[in-house]
């Protein structure tokens, strides 16, 4: 059992294997929290409560002032409610303030897990618990589920919540975050990845906690290229293997907030859900709200150890289990080779080339319906001209080549030139006479269902008959001004992301078994709530192999490295700067391989070179859909970068060590890997060496010894049990 509760106790105790999250029903029916970290046996911990008495602290009885609400920990911390702090939920019940204490009413534990409606979650599987806490106000009139799934195997613990409206009264919810987690103490370094369109999640932020609040956010309408969802606390000595750390994340890829608020005492509380800005819902009578889900893990094991419980999760609890250990498709992607310019012709060379490349899937991405980024969008009409066959038979002629087909798509969109928005002036979320345009495009209304069927409806006519294998799914624009002609204002952006959410189930549901990746100029839209719908995301527009280490590197702290789509290409379309096949593969290896240039412009030697580049990719494949990750050097702090993959047997892992800058000492460099069985030998496939993998981590190899090559190629080492 993962969820144990102790009537005497009344403390609810979940377990995952190595962790322990324990809180309990105060005297006051409050949900107090009371400890997360490492795994404690059920000891009643009750005497960690916060039973600190100073001036100016409101308590509950006058006979008893050790518990107060401004200083104990809490599950869920309501403003108004006495609780002093950083509030996680935010509420109006027909104006009266004494609603906002929230008093234990139930539970229950059960196996498995309920869908939460609308959103995206960590799917269950049968090691998977539920606790469902109830809890309401004084006057029965605001109902809160709280929901704590735990996934024991991977060390995870998902919250979310609802919330009711039981009352006969009006319910205005102002913020209402997934869940919130109190600390004792601030001795903590906070952890975000930050970026921009190009650098997505390159820069890995990491500063010691202050007295304040800290606020990761996104007030873009989606996770954004700027600040992704994801956040980790870990103690100020921890490094990729040692050091506590806790990791957090949303299942959701709307507008959202991470905060960190540090108290007044010095106590740290976590809240992560919408962000509050403009937000404002109404609840009416019986009606709900679910909050997005939020998952959460600790490790002793540092970083490291952080990236691989959440990577073991995501692979196994939020991309769909049809896809998530199974080869990728080696795409050749239409857009890096001809741009605007393509046509059923290009297409077909591209096609006619991709079997001798090892490629297996044909991508058409922007252009089939428009021969720029002015139109187009929201018509959804193929180019007739570019196009002769169709989409169709286009198609089928790659279909009899041996191939897949894939196509590109922005369902969310529609430009500013186009019959769709003449006709509906009122689907775009601006109210505005003159809405704010970005690349041409406006956001279409997905708040409202009669637009979310007609685009649906559009796209399967368009595509009907079409046997896709692969749709790649884009949104080039942030929301800009989330309003609406029909939806209340406070409840836009949500209600947009809810949209996209159906949206996106209805297409998937025309096409069952197509593997869906979905895009954002690049990487804008990087989050669990996408992973849900698509095994794999295009990491960046920034396809310039430098550039996409630090890009990809900052991105594995929380997303497996199957979750990345990466290409090769010709490397210098967004710096100029040129790089070897060599290094270019490597790179784009790290993710889920494919290729975006020209085929037609590359020699039968060259080709023959991206064959063998596409078969050792395959080679290695399941080190990147089930391995694990150990990241060595990290490209931020030294002219370097090497992490090492390894298989969950540890009978094979793949080293790789890219220069990115020519460095002096490199050859004298030596190199401690990690993750290995100490106890196996190992061949090291390059040098024939065999070692323990105790050696090898302690000892080391040196650099040097693999310079038989171009440094500017980087090196692989592939290491196998013998
Ligand atoms: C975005 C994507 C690119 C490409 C273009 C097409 O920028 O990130 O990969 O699909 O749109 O317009």
């Amino acid at each position: 059992m993962s969820i144990q509760f102790n009537k005497d106790t009344k403390i609810f105790h979940l377990q995952t294997k190595n962790t322990s999250y324990v809180f309990c029903v105060t005297d006051f029916n409050a949900l107090e929290h009371l400890y997360y970290g490492k795994k404690i046996p059920f000891d009643n911990v009750k005497h960690i409560s916060n039973r600190q008495i100073y001036s100016h602290v409101a308590h509950e009885s006058r006979e008893d002032r050790a518990f107060s609400a401004s200083v104990q920990g809490f599950e869920i911390a309501a403003f108004n409610s006495g609780d002093i702090r950083t509030p996680s939920v935010v509420f109006d019940y027909d104006n009266k303030a004494d609603a906002c204490r929230l008093r234990y009413r139930s539970h229950t534990i059960y196996k498995g897990r309920k869908p939460l409606v609308g959103l995206p979650y960590s799917r269950a599987d049968e090691n998977t618990e539920t606790l469902e806490v109830v809890l309401t106000d004084d006057e029965n009139s605001v109902e809160f589920t709280l929901i704590y799934c735990v996934f024991a195997d991977e060390d995870v613990i998902a919250r979310s919540q609802i919330l009711k409206n039981i009352g006969g009264g009006k319910l205005t919810v102002r913020k209402f975050a997934s869940m919130c987690l109190d600390f004792y103490g601030m001795d903590f370094d906070v952890i975000t990845l930050e970026g921009i369109y190009l650098y997505e999640r390159a820069q890995v932020s990491r500063s010691p906690l202050n007295r304040g609040v800290f606020k990761n956010n996104s007030l873009t309408g989606t996770s954004s290229h700027n600040h992704n969802p994801f956040m980790a606390l870990c103690a100020h000595n921890a490094d990729e293997d040692i050091g506590e750390t806790y990791g957090f994340n949303l299942v959701y890829s709307g507008n959202f907030a991470d905060e960190v608020a540090v108290d007044q005492l010095g106590d740290t509380r976590v809240i992560m859900g919408f962000d509050d800005t403009g937000f404002s819902w109404t609840v009416g009578k019986g009606e709900t709200l679910v909050a997005p889900e939020a998952i959460m893990t600790y490790s002793d094991q540092g970083l490291g150890g952080m990236s691989r419980n959440f990577h073991d999760h995501i692979r196994k609890h939020i991309i769909e289990q049809e896809f998530a250990f199974s080869p990728r498709p080696i795409v050749i992607n239409s857009w890096e080779a001809s741009y605007f310019t393509v046509t059923e012709e290009k297409v077909l060379s591209l096609a006619s080339h991709a079997l001798d490349c090892g490629i297996d899937t044909v991508v058409l991405d922007d252009g089939w319906f428009r021969a720029n980024d002015r139109i187009g969008l929201g018509d959804w009409r193929t180019d007739k001209e570019a196009f002769p066959s169709g989409i169709k038979g286009l198609c089928d002629k790659v279909h009899a080549m041996g191939l897949k087909f894939g196509l590109w798509l922005e369902p969310e969109m529609v430009n500013a030139q186009s019959e769709y928005y003449k006709e509906h002036p009122d689907y775009v979320l601006s109210t505005s006479k003159l809405p704010l345009i970005s690349r041409h495009q406006y956001l279409l209304d997905l708040t409202r269902d009669e637009v979310v069927q007609d685009i649906a409806n559009r796209i399967k006519e368009e595509l009907q008959g079409v046997e896709l294998d692969y749709i790649k799914w884009d949104f080039n624009r942030y929301a800009t001004e989330a309003s609406s002609f029909v939806t209340a204002q406070g409840e836009v952006y949500h209600r947009q992301t809810l949209g996209v959410y159906k949206l996106l189930s209805m297409i998937k549901a025309e096409f069952p078994n197509v593997l869906f990746e979905t895009c954002s100029g690049g990487g804008g839209r990087f989050d669990l709530g996408m992973l849900y719908y698509s095994p794999q995301i295009w990491t960046s527009d920034n396809t310039d192999p430098y550039a996409r280490t630090y890009i990809q590197y900052g991105s594995s702290y929380a997303y497996p490295v199957s979750a990345l789509s990466c290409h090769f290409t010709e490397g210098d379309c967004t710096s100029g700067r040129k790089s070897t096949f060599e290094f270019r593969y490597r790179v784009a290896s790290f993710g889920s391989y494919g290729y975006e240039l020209d085929l037609s412009k590359y020699s039968a030697e060259d080709k023959a070179a991206f064959k063998s580049y596409s078969e050792l990719y395959r080679k290695d494949e399941d080190l990147n859909l089930s391995g694990d990750l150990y990241r060595l050097i990290s490209p931020e702090k030294t002219d370097y970068c090497a992490y090492i993959a390894v298989s969950k047997d540890k009978k094979k892992a793949k080293l790789t060590f890219l220069e990115l800058y020519a460095s002096g000492f490199i050859e004298s460099m030596a190199l401690r890997l990690k993750g290995l069985d100490p106890e196996k030998l190992y061949k090291n496939e390059e040098t024939g060496e065999v070692l323990h993998g105790a050696t090898l981590m302690n000892v080391g190899i040196r650099i040097g010894d693999l310079y038989r090559k171009k440094r500017s190629d980087g090196y692989t080492v592939n290491f196998v049990e013998v």
